[in-house]
């Protein structure tokens, strides 16, 4: 090789390195500044964990990349299935025990006769004495405890109220009929999509599974250990506070005395103390009284002048109110406006938590609640899950530091979502919403406590970008 030759060798690999430097390097940078970027600004990007955390962090993120990786083989990712589909999978799972054991915080999105397993209601109360029971030409049930007669009133197309004692007495296959009892008071199924054709079905038999379950619970002795065991099982889940939204309907004694609004609130009041003295590392649990969003305006009225006067008298339970019931198919919080400014004209104080957004159907009325719910202060959001579509709602929530509650199993059976991977809170996660994990009505879903839905988030939503900073984040925004 001549010395010419070697002498432009050189040169050209200087300068091929120097350009790759030139190009390579600042590209890097960029990227890991960018990347950097949307590390810190999900939720929990800004927490530092303390060492023994940084181990523990290390050992679940393992745990959840093999369970990523084997159902990136097999095709079975429990957050993309129905989680009627995937619950035995996720009681399978190592993080899930993992999360179950966690310290999870607040509770903040519950219904009153949903937060505890029906199999209480089915094996224990409707066993209890004069239990009575008739059956509707739509296969479903309900249920009245009365003594000494039979219960006075039919519900609509009823048949006759048979005491319930008897009828089991008479049955070939107990277990069947108490298993048949037990799918009344859920919606859980093995063929979801076949079973529930549209949103509109599905929220009727939700809310029949509501009205079944309530003869059983309204009777006042159960009311009382619904309530108690309830709290029980959201403890067990590692929970610390509970907020339950309650529609406070009459609870009645066996000789047909009614008990009214104050008298439940009593009772939870009361039943919480007791809870708490009995768990001492149980924070507490407050009500947020809800009536139906197909009210009209004097009877929504109506409503919010009983939850002023139940704040005023019950100020440690009674936390605000809100409206319930199936979001597209109910009234607009604006159409209610003039019920729901009342405080504000009358001069008191009645903080909101308002379902906002629990639809898919963009520009409606209905969708323009979260905008709603926003101005008339609401302290919360349920759901919002239509959120990401509003800019102007979603920068709002930022600015004034409203938290989001989302509940990703309701959307998801409630048939809003399929693949949770494809939830809209992803987008909050992302941007580092204050948001909040809740599951709605984990009886009626078939799930139990928080742990069900806080796996779904932290597994599908948040992707493989969460881990135990997330989750703590997630924690403390529900304790704030
Ligand atoms: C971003 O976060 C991930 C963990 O989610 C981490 O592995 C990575 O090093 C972070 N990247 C940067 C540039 O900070
Ligand atoms: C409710 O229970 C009744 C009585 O056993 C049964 O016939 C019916 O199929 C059940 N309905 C549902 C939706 O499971
Ligand atoms: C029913 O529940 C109560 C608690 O409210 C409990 O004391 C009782 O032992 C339970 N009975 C059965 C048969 O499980
Ligand atoms: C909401 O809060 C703002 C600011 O505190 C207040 O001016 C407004 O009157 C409130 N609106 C309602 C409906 O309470
Ligand atoms: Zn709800």
């Amino acid at each position: 090789m001549s010395q010419v030759a070697q002498r432009t060798k050189w040169p050209a690999i200087i300068v091929f390195s120097w350009v790759s430097l030139c190009v390579s390097m600042p590209l890097l940078n960029e990227r890991d500044l960018l990347i950097e970027k949307e590390n810190a600004s999900r939720v929990g990007g800004n927490l530092v964990l303390t060492e023994l955390e940084e181990d523990a962090n290390k050992k679940l993120m393992h745990l959840k990349e093999k369970e990523v990786a084997e159902a990136m083989k097999t095709g079975l990712f429990p957050p993309s299935m129905h989680f009627f589909k995937a619950k035995h999978l996720i009681d399978q799972s190592n993080v899930f025990s993992i999360l179950q054991k966690m310290p999870k915080g607040g509770a903040l999105h519950l219904h009153d006769y949903a937060i505890l397993s029906v199999d209480w209601l089915v094996y224990n109360a409707s066993y209890l004495p004069n239990c009575y029971i008739c059956f509707t030409p739509l296969w479903d049930v309900r249920f009245k405890f009365s003594s000494p007669l039979p219960p006075k009133d039919l519900p609509p197309d009823c048949s006759e109220w048979v005491l319930l004692e008897t009828y089991r007495n008479n049955l070939k296959d107990i277990t069947g009929f108490d298993k048949s009892l037990l799918s009344n008071l859920t919606l859980v199924t093995d063929i979801p999509e076949v079973t529930y054709p549209s949103q509109t079905f599905i929220w009727k038999r939700f809310e029949n599974a509501f009205i079944a379950a309530s003869g059983l619970i309204s009777y006042a002795p159960v009311f009382k250990a619904y309530f108690y065991q309830g709290l029980l099982e959201l403890y067990e889940d590692n929970i610390q506070y509970a907020e339950i939204r309650a529609m406070l309907p009459p609870v009645y004694e066996l000789d047909g005395t009614m008990h009214d609004k104050r008298w439940s609130m009593a009772v939870y009041e009361s039943t919480t103390q007791q809870f708490v003295k009995d768990h001492p590392d149980f924070v507490g649990a407050k009500i947020i009284y809800t009536a139906h969003r197909n009210e009209n305006v004097p009877q929504i009225e109506e409503a919010v002048r009983a939850a002023m006067a139940l704040r005023a008298e019950f100020p440690e339970t009674m936390a605000g109110f809100d409206l319930v019931g199936w979001e597209d198919g109910g009234k607009a919080l604006w159409e209610l406006k003039d019920a729901l400014t009342l405080p504000e004209t009358l001069g008191d104080k009645l903080p909101y938590f308002f379902h906002a957004g629990e639809t898919n159907w963009e520009g409606t009325s209905v969708d323009r609640n979260l905008l709603d719910a926003l101005l008339l202060n609401t302290s919360r959001i349920g759901h919002g899950f239509a959120i990401t579509k509003h800019p102007e709602a979603k920068n709002l929530a930022l600015k004034m530091d409203i938290p989001i509650e989302v509940c990703p199993i309701s959307n998801q059976v409630l048939m809003l979502v399929s693949d949770l991977r494809n939830h809209p809170a992803a987008v909050l996660m992302a941007e580092g919403h204050h948001i909040v994990v809740s599951s709605d009505d984990p009886s009626i879903f078939g799930a139990k406590g928080l742990s069900y839905d806080l796996y779904e988030m932290f597994m599908g939503i948040g992707g493989m970008s969460a881990d135990l900073r997330t989750l703590k984040q997630l924690a403390l925004n529900s304790l704030k």
